[in-house]
């Protein structure tokens, strides 16, 4: 360790090597307090050039490498294991914006920048870069990439991967390959920034990226709607879709349970309609031009719902003050949960029309198995998305004499289910190491055995993010 902390000292400099526990321990454990990692120490290098030297150090040193940005991981992804003696590579000094080509709609960022201050840089610009989720203010476009981030804009722009046009990327055998092309077009062989997006750190490190930019929407419109039943929001998301499609920029959900938990532990937050209403959708339409008639299309569509017994009440926000404070309750349900009690998280994902069956066939039979359970749901209608929650409260949970074993009932009753609909394990947020074990149930073997090829080629040693992603 001794040489090999002084060699990072020299490539980096003293203060940006961090080995007392103290000083280490925010970058092992989570923001959800489930993960607790160990680390030689954590490095900040403030350039590619740093990364890559600190990478050929690990490599002659054969220490494994952890990449973490804003750590807000909700999969372990970014915590070593316990037993790991490696180093993390913390991307956080490298923030630089680059470049910015309005002409072009791109945007070139280092890797630890955060989220918000890309959106910001782009508005700046008279630009949109459309990426957006409840850790904004933290998490970092390197994360959002090798997670491939999904979020609330993803109905109208795509996930992180349909947002990035080129990257940076230092690879395992410590060379770097600058990919950072801003072209719609460019078919020169294999599109290889596809394999590092998504890939969770297993086979480079991202430390910069142009991105995609969009038209600014300078005009919202929000609204909190009570629909009748899951099916009658389903209808709901086809009638936007087909009369206002373009514009329709979120179709967020959530239940009863889910708004409830936030108005008590978020008590300045209003709720918009009754909350007792069994689902609450977010709806917002957003347009570069001030469109008279786009408020009066919303009204008609919502009228018309209302009278067909889709819906059973509409508040539109009459300003931005009260669009923000919808949002503001969206973005409150992570913390919300957390301080209710102990949620089994699930980012299932099911074709759109199969929600309401996935819901039927889940919901009933976990309140059946276990008493006092509650079903929390929150999520992106609109992308088929659900965070589905089932939670039990403090004293509830702690009196189970094998909690795990319930965890892992909870998670084969729910997955079981969204699979079997041709749905998925993890929609957004990933694999890390939450999800290993439905990666070996839920993966075929012609896919694990594709990744583990993949990852041999890029990193025959196996020292980026060991024991993530990839069943061994
Ligand atoms: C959300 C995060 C948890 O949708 O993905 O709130
Ligand atoms: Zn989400």
């Amino acid at each position: 360790m001794n040489a090999l902390h002084q060699d990072l000292v020299r490539i980096v400099g003293e203060t940006d090597v961090l080995s007392e526990t103290r000083d280490v321990a925010p970058f092992v454990a989570d923001v959800r307090d489930r993960y607790n990692g160990s680390a030689l120490c954590v490095v900040h290098p403030r350039s590619v050039d740093e990364v890559a030297a600190v990478v050929a150090l690990c490599v002659e040193h054969s220490v494994p490498v952890q990449p973490q940005g804003g750590n807000t991981s909700l999969c372990g992804g970014s915590i070593p294991l316990a037993d790991a003696r490696g180093v993390i590579l913390s991307l956080s000094r490298m923030r630089r914006i680059r470049e910015i080509d309005a002409a072009n709609n791109s945007i070139t960022v280092e890797a630890g920048c955060v989220l918000a201050d890309v959106q910001r840089a782009a508005v700046g610009a008279g630009r949109f870069y459309p990426v957006s989720l409840g850790a904004e203010g933290s998490c970092q476009i390197g994360g959002n990439i090798a997670t491939n981030a999904g979020g609330t804009g993803v109905l109208r722009y795509g996930n992180t991967r349909e947002n990035v046009l080129g990257l940076e990327v230092v690879l395992p055998n410590a060379t770097v390959w600058n990919g950072l092309r801003g072209l719609r077009k460019d078919n020169t062989g294999f599109d290889l920034k596809h394999l590092f997006i998504g890939s969770e750190g297993l086979l480079g490190i991202v430390t910069a990226a142009t991105l995609r930019l969009h038209p600014l929407n300078t005009h919202h419109i929000a609204a909190w709607l009570a629909p009748a039943s899951i099916d009658a929001a389903v209808e709901l998301l086809g009638l936007f879709q087909s009369s206002l499609g373009p514009k329709l920029t979120a179709f967020e959900i959530m239940n009863s349970a889910q708004l409830r938990m936030v108005l008590t532990h978020m008590p300045d937050r209003q709720s918009p309609l009754d909350p007792a209403r069994p689902w609450h959708i977010l709806v917002e339409l957003g347009d570069s031009s001030d469109e008279p008639g786009l408020r009066a299309s919303v009204e008609n569509l919502l009228q018309a719902a209302i009278s067909d017994g889709l819906l059973t009440d509409a508040a539109m926000a009459s300003s931005e003050a009260q669009r923000a404070a919808m949002w503001n309750i969206r973005h409150s349900v992570t913390d919300a949960i957390k301080a209710a009690g102990r949620g089994i998280a699930h980012d299932i994902a099911v074709p759109i029309s199969k929600i309401p069956e996935f819901l039927r066939r889940v919901s009933p039979a976990l309140e059946q198995r276990f008493a006092g359970i509650q079903i929390v749901i929150v999520g992106h209608l609109g992308d088929g998305n659900l965070h589905y929650i089932p939670l039990f409260e403090f004293d509830a949970w702690d009196a189970f004499a094998d909690p795990q074993a319930v965890v892992d009932e909870v998670h084969r009753m729910t997955y079981g289910v969204a699979m079997e609909l041709g749905g998925t394990f993890s929609a957004e947020h990933g694999i890390g190491q939450y999800l290993l074990a439905e990666m070996r149930e839920y993966k075929s073997e012609v896919e694990l055995s594709l990744m583990r090829s993949i990852k041999h080629a890029f990193d025959p040693r196996g020292l980026f993010n060991p024991a993530k992603v990839i069943p061994q």
